[in-house]
């Protein structure tokens, strides 16, 4: 564990890979930091491979989030490029801390911003094909609408506020 961003972190910080949008994704994922409020979209393209199995052929984001927010989206989206679905689903926090070689304590919260507007574009995408969604995705699911429900109702108050 570090208590600075380590080089890894810098370098995707300030050039970070797969930044932008998808004009038509298969999946868009939306995701609020409950901790601090900070927000991003996940696109994603599937496509099949050689074998036939459906892969993440494409993948960008966007957010205000904070340096680490960018590291670790950069991170996680060249972490999905050409996974499976399961696969993608599968990439943890730990998987983005150790590709950057640490992050400070204090920023750990903003790895979780990539990692659910990944499994929100996935359950966006499962959603469109009518695929069934494990429980699992639908529990992470329900977590993430609550939260950005929370979000958005403290930015309502604090713009309300004289
Ligand atoms: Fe908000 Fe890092 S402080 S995502």
């Amino acid at each position: 564990m570090t208590n600075f961003y380590t080089k890894k972190t810098i370098e995707h910080f300030r050039n970070p890979h797969n930044y932008g949008e998808i004009a038509q994704p298969d999946g868009k994922g939306d995701a609020g930091n409950i901790v601090c409020g900070d927000v991003m979209s996940l696109y994603i393209k599937v496509a099949k491979n050689k074998s036939g199995q459906e892969i993440i052929k494409e993948i960008k984001f966007k957010t205000y989030g904070c340096a680490a927010a960018i590291a670790t989206s950069s991170v996680i989206t060249d972490l999905a490029k050409g996974k499976t679905i399961a696969e993608a689903l599968k990439i943890s926090k730990a998987d983005i801390i150790e590709t950057l070689k640490g992050l400070p304590p204090i920023k750990i919260h903003c790895s979780l911003l990539a990692i659910d507007a990944l499994s929100e574009a996935i359950y966006q995408f499962l959603i469109k094909k009518k695929r069934p969604i494990p429980s699992e995705l639908q529990q992470k699911h329900e977590r993430i609408v609550k939260s950005k429900q929370a979000i958005k109702e403290r930015y309502h108050q604090w713009l309300s506020k004289k």
